[in-house]
């Protein structure tokens, strides 16, 4: 199947990606973005599923941004939508069989770190899967990796460094934590997210982790920055909506852009 997708979008487009994006609720707009696009609908492509999710468009979006040329992900599967782990991160092997270099990704998050606000950005320096299954299992695919990989350095130094280096020339101010993801779509409780905090984590979510651990698993650098667009349960006397994610992703997508334009353009 993987080989159809790919003859399938080099039929479609003789462009090669060396960055490839995941964008998150309600930070699609980066697509529309690059310049001389081309789209492609998930629903086009051999072995792509469908996106269901709210703030999810579902396609890929070619083109060029900051002089290199980058495919984005416009909407992304999530495993409460239904999707098998296999449908999650088949479009990450997909992007490393079209010949990216790096992969970044982006996601909408609670703030679980009591000292973070909404609207922050904060860079993911590594992750706790909570989702009780991993997108590994199963056959392993040898073509990309071993069955057994390594996690250590999933959320890559250098490109950490330099997502740092141009925030800070960008003038943006970037936090940095542990990200645990959840299977969603309810959200979390005001006890689990105490308990989340224990065991580490400052930002939760329900995307991410399947396609870091597919990427880290056909040796692709990663680059992961969550966007907080709520406090997590609890932290705040608030009820969480799925539309105030898609509104604060809507008005704080610009920092991000900005980020990772930059961040591309210094790859
Ligand atoms: N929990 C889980 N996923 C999320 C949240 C949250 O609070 N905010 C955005 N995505």
């Amino acid at each position: 199947m993987y080989s159809q997708a790919l003859s399938y979008l080099r039929s479609v487009t003789d462009k090669t990606p060396e960055v490839g994006i995941v964008l998150g609720s309600g930070l699609g707009s980066l697509a529309d973005r690059l310049s001389d696009p081309v789209f492609v609908d998930y629903g086009d492509i051999p072995g792509f599923a469908r996106s269901t999710a709210p703030g999810h468009k579902g396609r890929l979006v070619f083109g060029t941004l900051s002089g290199k040329t980058v495919v984005c992900m416009q909407g992304r599967f999530h495993y409460y939508e239904g999707y098998s782990m296999q449908d999650i991160v088949f479009p990450i092997r997909v992007l490393k069989l079209l010949g990216i270099k790096a992969l970044i990704i982006t996601n909408a998050a609670g703030g679980v770190n009591t000292s973070f606000s909404v609207g922050d950005l904060m860079l993911i320096t590594d992750h706790i899967n909570f989702l009780g299954i991993n997108p590994l299992i199963g056959p392993n695919a040898e073509e990309f990796g071993p069955r057994f990989c390594d996690m250590g350095k999933t959320y890559t130094p250098a490109l950490r460094e330099l997502a740092k280096k141009v925030a800070s020339v960008c003038g943006l101010t970037l936090k940095e934590g542990v990200y645990i993801a959840c299977t969603g779509p309810s959200y979390e409780t005001p006890a689990e997210i105490r308990a989340f905090r224990t065991l580490g984590a400052d930002a939760v979510g329900m995307s991410t982790v399947p396609e870091a651990i597919t990427a880290s698993h056909c040796s692709l650098p990663v680059l992961a920055i969550s966007l907080i667009t709520n406090m997590a349960a609890g932290v705040l006397d608030q009820t969480l909506s799925g539309e105030e994610v898609i509104e604060i992703g809507n008005k704080k997508a610009g920092e991000l852009q900005a980020l990772v334009k930059e961040v591309v353009h210094e790859l």
